[in-house]
């Protein structure tokens, strides 16, 4: 792929959404479908060159999403999230390393990095970080990647700082819009594109989590094997809510996807996914008029979504009083873009 400028490099900014799942989480995991949303928060990444061969990492504004006071032993201690904003410079820095290897090219740049959503609350922004981050350093060479090319790339660099990882985020940061993906018995994903056009107002509310992904989804590998039969039912259930959501989606039956959000939250609290804090902000959300809500994500804390077409502000106001922080936000906008903001000399 030749390289568009040249000599001369341009200054650019990349932008990435972040995402919630709607349907399918956990499932997913054991071959079933999960439908996944951008949301209309980004990641921005500014790529600027420089005239050595430093790459320079700037992070302006990393939010994370919150403090952590707790009483013990007659002890306030109070801690916070920071280390999830210092592992999204892993994901930085991991995806100038592939790049770079992919295009055969390095060349120094500054790139200043900008969320407008806090890092580590479930919303998929390592995923958005990774992907505005490879598409910006590649611009900056003079190289545009495919949307293909971008995700493949993006999925590498969160299998490589996360050990293991589904291409969920990073497709969904890199093509945007609702998707629907599932893993094939190979172990490929397939992913489908659901042309909704439907207006969905989501309020997410987000409480600090206790475990991490990776120790979810091990835990509920353990109940599976304690109660296999049980446990494949209720993923099987989860499958048939997910594809049940699809065709009411599809008919943009916002009662009925409302209704499945409900039945799908009630299937991954049998899985012990969810907690008192997550089942709280469920429950006060369908008090104030969502339509349904669930956890998002790999639970044990983390985020809630609720829908809430009419009564977002109102369901808003009752999520804030049991989250951490809540957003409400827009879902289906577009994946990864790239603007040239000048020609460096
Ligand atoms: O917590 P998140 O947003 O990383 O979502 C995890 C989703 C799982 O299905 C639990 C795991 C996975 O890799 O799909």
């Amino acid at each position: 792929m030749p390289s568009l400028f040249g000599g001369l490099m341009p200054k650019v900014v990349a932008s990435a959404p972040g995402k919630v799942t709607l349907f399918g989480e956990h499932a997913i995991v054991y071959g079933y479908p999960a439908i996944v949303t951008s949301i209309d928060r980004r990641v921005y990444v500014t790529s600027e060159p420089r005239n050595d061969n430093t790459v320079k990492i700037m992070a302006l504004d990393l939010r994370v999403p919150g403090i952590i006071v707790t009483y013990k032993d007659n002890e306030v201690v109070v801690g916070t999230d920071y280390g999830q904003s210092l592992s999204a410079v892993a994901y930085l820095n991991k995806a100038v390393e592939i790049v770079s290897e992919y295009l055969n090219v390095r060349k120094g740049v500054n790139l200043i990095v900008r969320s407008e959503m806090p890092v580590g609350a479930g919303l998929g922004t390592s995923a958005s970080v990774s992907v505005a981050t490879i598409v910006a350093y590649a611009k900056s060479m003079g190289y545009d990647l495919s949307p293909d090319e971008v995700a493949s790339l993006g999925w590498r660099v969160e299998k490589e700082v996360q050990g293991i990882a589904s291409p969920m985020d990073t497709s969904i940061a890199t093509y945007g819009g609702i998707l629907k993906i599932q893993a094939t018995s190979t172990g490929k994903y397939v992913r489908e594109k659901l042309n909704t056009e439907t207006e969905l107002p989501i309020v997410i509310g987000y409480v600090e989590r206790t475990a991490t992904t990776k120790e979810m989804v091990k835990m509920v590998k353990k109940l599976k094997e304690r109660y296999p039969d049980l446990v494949d039912g209720i993923m099987k259930e989860i499958g048939t809510v997910t594809l049940e959501a699809e065709k009411a989606l599809l008919k943009r039956d916002l009662e009925k996807v409302g209704e499945l959000m409900n039945i799908n939250h009630g299937l991954l609290d049998s899985l012990g996914v969810s907690n008192y804090r997550l089942n709280e902000i469920v429950y006060v959300a369908r008090a104030a008029g969502a339509l349904g809500s669930k956890l998002t994500g790999a639970g044990g804390g983390g985020a809630v979504i609720a829908l809430a077409p009419n009564t977002q502000e109102r369901v808003e106001v009752a999520m804030k009083l049991h989250s951490t922080m809540t957003l409400k936000t827009r879902v289906g906008v577009g994946g990864v873009a790239v603007k040239e903001l000048e020609k460096a000399p």
